[in-house]
């Protein structure tokens, strides 16, 4: 169906091109979106999920060359990056793909996703960890481009019960992410590590969730996330 490959690259970044990036972002040249999704669990105090903070790689001489040369050279030299951002995230990421910025069931919920343009289609999410952290984002096999969250694709595809995920991996990644029920039609296809400098590099229509980190102690996590797209003619690369 596709030919976008999970992959994971150690040492993408160096540790001194990350403290480039960090100067950038304290520079101020990254503009800040705030993410107030409103599904956080009152009793965390929490008033966010995440914040995103934009960069504008192609007005970015330096991220071009450290970021976009770089993805265009393995993953696709047509390679559109949409979004990057410093993804700040306080609370785990439930169950989702990053085709679609919109789903029904979500009660008209519309997420900062962007979706692709005309002629292209889309690509890879790349997410690359600014420090070492003691969290994984889960990446399952499934894969479904249209669609934002397990329970609508449960409801339109009735997709097999795979019972492939054990109750010791549930409850050690996925227990805030989905619930044991929905989780039995997954199976497992990468547990990536929040490696400082990492790249973490899978199909924006696969599902995917953070474990979870905040029930681990961290308060938060800080990454490089990009939503890519490729032009749909050239979709063989
Ligand atoms: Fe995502």
């Amino acid at each position: 169906m596709t030919n976008i490959n999970t992959l994971t690259i150690e040492n993408f970044l160096s540790d001194s091109e990350i403290q480039e990036i960090e100067e950038m972002y304290k520079n101020g040249e990254a503009s800040l979106k705030i993410d107030d999704v409103p599904e956080i669990p009152p009793e965390m105090n929490l008033d966010r999920t995440a914040n995103y903070w934009h960069f504008d790689i192609y007005n970015n001489l330096r991220l071009n060359e450290i970021l976009l040369l770089k993805l265009k050279k393995i993953f696709h030299k047509d390679l559109y990056v949409d979004d990057c951002h410093i993804l700040e995230s306080f609370y785990p990421y439930v169950v989702h793909t990053d085709a679609v910025a919109f789903d029904e069931s979500i009660n008209g919920h519309q997420d900062g996703t962007v979706q692709a343009n005309t002629g292209y289609t889309s690509g890879w999410t790349f997410i690359i960890p600014l420090d070492t952290y003691n969290s994984h984002t889960i990446i399952f096999d499934q894969e479904v481009p249209l669609i934002k969250v397990p329970c609508t694709w449960i409801q339109k595809e009735n997709p097999p019960i795979l019972d492939s995920i054990s109750d010791d991996i549930y409850e050690k990644y996925l227990k805030r992410a989905i619930s044991r029920e929905e989780a039995r039609y997954l199976s497992i296809e990468e547990i990536f590590p929040w490696k400082k400098g990492s790249l973490s590099a899978t199909s924006r229509g696969k599902f995917h969730c953070s474990d979870d980190f905040i029930g681990n102690g961290l308060k938060s996590k800080r990454a490089i996330v990009m939503w890519t797209t490729i032009p749909t003619e050239n979709f063989n690369g």
